[in-house]
């Protein structure tokens, strides 16, 4: 075991927590005309500033900004996009007004030069004091790479592009020795020319010629994270990655997504325990399943006849989008059969077995992109133990349905029931991101790899 191994924290004990801040409205399309949401928090990097802060009042270990770059403006008469303005001017706004929480923003490997990626991403966890993530993917899909001008390149090309990138960049963050930075007003010495090297490193795709011109942050360098699901994901993030960011419906998927994750980790030569696993939560919080219901009918509005071709596909049985108050019969249920192609669905048929409204089978979320929660702190609370417990999470990003609200309902109403089963931790053992998770402090490469 070599010395970076031996400061990794073994198993991990307690969880760990995220925020998903998109728009800055909440995660449901109807959140920004909610009563209370001021509507045009898209465009105010102080609302942004006070979700961050009632996130760090519960001790959240990061928020997550998600970024295309660019937003497909398909639904834009009725709907917010989804992404930040800027994912790094957010961030710097909100570094200014935290102190622990940490910073994760997402930024392409493949519409992005790695030099400039390497100093605003260093120059954000030098401003945060250590707390920087830099979720790297690749971006998929050509409505993003048009706005480059371009098609988007084969999974070869772009997860090609993806470890050179990678490596450039840690490569550039590395680029100063730790103690590079002297600034001794006594000698005269501002910095030790022996300890900043140029990378001159040339790839394929990539190359830079370096140093960058950062000293090393609280932390060195900030953390990877990465976001996806395919073979070629298992491989850049079991190089790279500290943090996944995750989207499973079962406990049995997100096990096996989770262990293929720590399998690429220990191909590369580094321990499991180094990359954490975190899938998605979506969370209606309210004192009971009734209210958390009525909630979501009113963020819905409307929306819910469109969406009950889609709930008769998954169920395998017609539906009436004229009756959406009345409960499935007894007939249909006994006939109805989960879609096989769609891993949602065995939730969606409990549901209405359970003889709920078609409205309200539809306002659990049962389309929803991740699990839902609607209902009391304490169902968000079992879920996530039980996630955690089976060995298929080490934490969430939780995507509130109002951010305005939803942070403070999730923060009051479902951490204090986690902290006191001991499953999440009450104060920030530091103030850097690595620490927060258990990440030994990195400079440059991982030798290891
Ligand atoms: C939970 C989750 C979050 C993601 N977030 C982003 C994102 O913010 N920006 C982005 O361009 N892609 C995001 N992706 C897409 C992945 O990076 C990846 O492109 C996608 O899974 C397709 O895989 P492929 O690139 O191997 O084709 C996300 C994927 C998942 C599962």
């Amino acid at each position: 075991m070599n010395a970076l191994e031996d400061k990794i924290t073994p198993i991990r004990k307690q969880m760990l927590i995220g925020l998903h801040l998109g728009n800055g409205y909440g995660s449901q399309p109807g959140a920004w005309r909610m009563p209370g949401v001021d509507p045009k928090s898209y465009t105010s990097f102080d609302a942004r500033v006070k979700q961050a802060q009632a996130a760090e009042r519960g001790k959240f270990q990061f928020i997550f900004l998600p970024d295309g770059p660019g937003a497909i403006l398909a639904d834009i008469e009725s709907e917010s996009p989804a992404f930040n303005l800027d994912v790094m001017m957010t961030l710097a706004a909100v570094a200014r007004e935290t102190q622990y929480i940490g910073l994760v923003a997402t930024g392409s490997t493949t519409f992005n030069e790695p030099f400039n990626l390497a100093r605003q991403f260093k120059a954000l966890d030098i401003m945060s004091h250590g707390r920087a993530g830099w979720n790297a993917i690749t971006s998929s899909g050509d409505d993003v790479a048009a706005n480059y001008g371009r098609r988007i390149p084969s999974s070869e090309d772009r997860y090609g592009r993806a470890h050179e990138v990678i490596q450039l960049i840690q490569s550039l963050w590395g680029s100063w020795g730790k103690d590079a930075w002297v600034h001794n007003t006594e000698s005269g010495q501002f910095a030790k020319r022996e300890e900043i090297i140029s990378i001159n490193l040339q790839g394929k795709f990539v190359g830079s010629r370096g140093p960058l011109y950062i000293p090393p942050s609280e932390q060195g360098q900030p953390i990877i994270f990465h976001a996806g699901g395919s073979p070629n994901t298992h491989e850049l993030a079991g190089r790279f990655a500290n943090v996944v960011i995750g989207a499973a419906f079962t406990i049995e998927d997100a096990r096996d997504q989770r262990n293929a994750f720590r399998e690429a980790a220990r191909r590369f030569g580094r321990n499991p325990d180094e990359i954490n696993y975190i899938p998605g939560l979506m969370t209606t919080i309210a004192k009971d399943r009734r209210t958390a219901l009525d909630r979501r009918i009113l963020l819905g509005r409307g929306s819910f006849t469109k969406r009950i071709s889609y709930l008769q596909q998954m169920l395998g049985v017609p539906l009436d989008a004229s009756r959406l108050e009345d409960p499935i019969s007894k007939t249909l249920l006994e006939n109805a059969r989960p879609s096989r192609y769609d891993p949602r669905s065995a939730h969606a048929l409990k549901i209405a077995q359970e003889g709920w409204s078609v409205r309200d089978i539809l306002a659990h979320g049962v389309i929803d992109y991740h699990p839902v929660i609607v209902g009391p702190g304490v169902e968000a609370a079992d879920h996530m133990q039980a996630w955690f417990e089976a060995g298929a999470a080490d934490g969430f990003w939780v995507s509130p349905d109002v951010n305005s609200d939803g942070i403070d309902a999730f923060v009051d109403e479902v951490i204090p029931i986690l902290q006191e089963r001991g499953l999440f931790h009450k104060e920030y053992a530091g103030k850097t991101l690595r620490e927060h998770l258990g990440a030994p402090d990195q400079y440059g490469v991982d030798p290891r790899i």
